[in-house]
């Protein structure tokens, strides 16, 4: 196994990337996007999620992709799932990581799961219990999302107060990672650094933290640079800057993985990802996907070959 990245990148084409999608992309060319993410060197896959197909008919054929995924054993491979019935269904496949989901704003966090957030505790912590009865060394890391931790469209600015009280409740009840999501992309680099420093000072430099970044405002790349100087490690992206929340309105794209890549290894940061293995991705997609959804710098603009490093 090569050395760890300086900077660790989870791929979430393959499920933020297509849930909110009007077509389906057919199972072969989500496995193949899935491979083609693999063979580029990504060590974490967010690569479905465990919900009804009548809530997002993107993910009826997860039992599918899923073991297609999951048989890239050296890649940590993990599902969203929104209740105790879908950590089952995860729990079931085998996956690696479970990303559980939280909004920090009432009024999504109702149009996201249908639950108050207090229920939406009450659930994670079930989901706790029942990964904690599974042997040691097969249990499933368990993720604490907080959706719309910098802004919902629907309620505008949260206090930090309630990301801060909701990142608690999550270590309280035994999340191995909390994930800050802008999952509308309304965050900016004060913001950024204003709540990861206030999440951090809660809980210590033992928890891990993630951020997840939508493009919305074109903050993306300034906001990885603000939570990098917060000391985040540890960011989501999706190629071609898929992406977007069915029950957020407004969400654009996540932050662009291959211009993430870009920028992280000009600032001398390794990610171990290849970006011109990356940048095949946008062939497997354009076939299934129309034009307008699919969008990045670098694949707009090609890597200018001046800037290319001496191999
Ligand atoms: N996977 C498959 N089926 C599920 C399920 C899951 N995770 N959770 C519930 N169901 C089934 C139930 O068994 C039940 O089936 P039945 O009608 O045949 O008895 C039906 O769905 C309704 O169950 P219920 O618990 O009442 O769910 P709900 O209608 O209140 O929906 C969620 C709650 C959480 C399942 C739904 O809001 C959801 O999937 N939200 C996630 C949305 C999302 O993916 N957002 C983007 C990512 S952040
Ligand atoms: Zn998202």
């Amino acid at each position: 196994m090569p050395n760890a990245p300086d900077v660790h990148i989870c791929e979430v084409g393959p499920r933020d990337g297509l849930q909110n999608l009007d077509m389906f992309v057919p199972t072969a060319a989500k496995c193949a996007l899935i491979d083609a993410i693999a063979a580029a060197g990504v060590r974490e896959i967010d690569a479905g999620s465990f919900v009804p197909p009548k809530v997002v008919p993107q993910f009826a054929d997860v039992d599918v992709v899923m073991p297609h995924a999951l048989a890239h054993e050296a890649i940590t491979i993990g599902a969203l799932v929104p209740n105790f019935k879908g950590a089952e269904r995860a729990i079931a496949a085998g996956v690696d990581v479970i990303y559980f989901v939280i909004s920090a704003s009432e009024t999504h966090n109702q149009a996201n799961v249908r639950r108050t957030i207090d229920q939406q505790l009450e659930g994670f912590r079930a989901v706790r219990a029942a990964i904690d009865a599974m042997p040691a060394g097969s249990r499933p890391h368990l993720s604490g999302g907080i959706s719309t931790a910098f802004g919902c469209s629907m309620e505008g600015r949260i206090g930090e107060g309630a990301v801060r009280r909701l990142a608690m409740s999550y270590a309280e009840a035994g999340a191995d990672e909390i994930g800050l999501a802008d999952t509308v992309g309304y965050a900016t680099p004060p913001l950024i650094k204003q709540i990861v420093e206030g999440v951090r000072s809660d809980l210590g430099p033992a928890m891990s933290l993630r951020l997840h970044l939508h493009d919305t405002l074109g903050m993306g790349l300034a906001n990885v640079f603000a939570g990098l100087e917060a000391g985040i490690r540890r960011f989501d992206a999706a190629v071609s800057g898929l992406g977007g929340c069915p029950f957020a309105p407004g969400a654009r794209g996540n932050i662009v993985t291959e211009d993430l890549v870009f920028m992280l290894e000009e600032m001398g940061l390794s990610t171990g990802i290849d970006l011109d293995r990356l940048m095949t991705t946008r062939e497997i997609l354009a076939a299934h996907i129309p034009a307008k959804h699919l969008t990045g710098h670098l694949h707009e603009a090609g890597i200018p070959k001046a800037l290319r490093r001496a191999a």
